[in-house]
């Protein structure tokens, strides 16, 4: 599994924690009690909790939805055994996570093993490149309540990993995409296949544990390879293919956009909001199990592993709109995906602030960017 979570001291916890979190989920007695209705807002008439309507027409809807054809019936068959186990699961998960909305998403003819070894891509360890710093500690005390870097032209449009897991490389130019807007007034959209095809930076400490294109990477190690490296190109000159069979096509002198520093910053959430205040949007990584069936709104499952298995991008928090009884006065994370602009909201994710849910404190850095004047 491209998602192989090595046991650190400071982690073994979190991983502990994590395979009691998962069977619970898997066998949940709260799920078996009562299962709220789930309201899927998405597809007009794609209503799942029309008793009328069985699985065969929501997997009817879902396949001319997406595009799907399978090969052969035998094929079809087994997808439509999947789909109607991901409906089963979606219901546990709006049971699990009630004020979010759970349903049908791209991936619901996928198994979650699937999902995760195709669709996410983070190698988790925790050893830091050499020229990792931790970031100072920040003030907190006039933070505003709501912030987000997409109002501030921080932000580039939504992206589109597809089929690789190649996830860390977009959590990474994301990031670098963010410091660069800070450092020179431009918003650059940055070269993920560069990463794909050139970053094979390795864990010291750790051997074997690099860097791979599709079979997955890590944000630290791909900030030490673009600052060694010298920068990244711009996405037009090095297109994303969603492969890693090519080989390397940087050019140097195309660089656009470099790292002066990268850092780690503290597990405390008011530090994680001060700094992307401060420095821009930061990458982190996240576990993804409730984001295979999420449509929309603010995330806050009562249990979720911290097993990090996907990088993402914070780009703020908000607060606007969102009191269900058991977390009222808590804030989220606004979470930037790279699965396109057709899952979540746009693209975008929200998960609550306050416990470090799905493990979402647990691994975030900070990238600063070089002022260049020849942009
Ligand atoms: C990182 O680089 C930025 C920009 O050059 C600089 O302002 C900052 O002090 C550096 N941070 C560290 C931790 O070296």
């Amino acid at each position: 599994m491209d998602c192989h979570f090595s046991l650190f001291s400071v982690l073994f916890l979190f991983v502990v924690v994590a395979a009691a979190a998962t069977s619970l989920e898997e066998n949940s007695v709260l799920s078996a009690k009562s299962e709220p209705l789930i309201r899927q807002v998405v597809g007009g008439a794609d209503n799942l909790n029309d008793p009328r309507l069985g699985a065969e027409h929501h997997f009817e809807l879902f396949k001319r939805r997406f595009g799907k054809s399978y090969k052969s019936q035998e094929e079809h068959d087994h997808r439509f055994k999947v789909f109607r186990a991901n409906l089963r699961r979606a219901r546990r998960h709006q049971s699990l996570d009630p004020s979010a909305t759970h349903g049908v998403t791209q991936f619901s003819d996928l198994t979650p093993a699937e999902f995760r070894r195709t669709f996410l891509g983070l190698r988790s360890r925790l050893r830091l490149p050499s020229d990792a710093n931790k970031a100072p500690i920040l003030p907190t005390d006039s933070l505003p309540t709501d912030f987000d870097w997409r109002d501030r032209g921080a932000v580039a449009a939504v992206k589109n990993q597809g089929a690789c897991g190649s996830c860390w490389s977009f959590s990474t130019t994301g990031a670098l995409e963010g410091a660069n807007f800070l450092a020179t007034g431009k918003l650059v959209s940055l070269s993920e296949q560069q990463l794909v095809d050139c970053d094979h930076e390795c864990d010291p400490e750790e051997p074997g544990s690099c860097d791979s294109g599709c079979n997955g990477g890590l944000m630290n190690s791909a900030f030490e390879y673009t600052l060694k490296a010298g920068g990244l190109m711009r996405e037009e000159d090095y297109p994303y293919t969603g492969t890693d069979r090519g080989t390397c096509k940087f050019d140097k002198s195309k660089i656009v956009a470099s790292v002066a520093n990268f850092s780690v910053v503290s597990l405390d959430e008011e530090q994680i909001a001060a700094n992307v205040v401060k420095n821009g949007p930061l990458a982190v990584a996240i576990n993804a199990v409730f984001m295979q069936t999420y449509v929309g709104g603010v995330s806050c499952p009562y249990i979720c592993s911290k097993r990090l298995d996907h990088g993402v991008l914070l780009v703020g928090y908000g607060s606007a709109g969102y009191a269900p009884i058991r977390m009222k006065e808590k804030s989220y994370w606004i979470i930037k995906n790279s699965w396109g602009e057709n899952w979540g909201e746009n693209g975008y994710y929200k998960i609550c602030r306050g416990r470090n849910i799905c493990g979402v404190d647990s691994m975030v850095s900070t990238v600063a960017a070089v002022q260049t004047t020849s942009q």
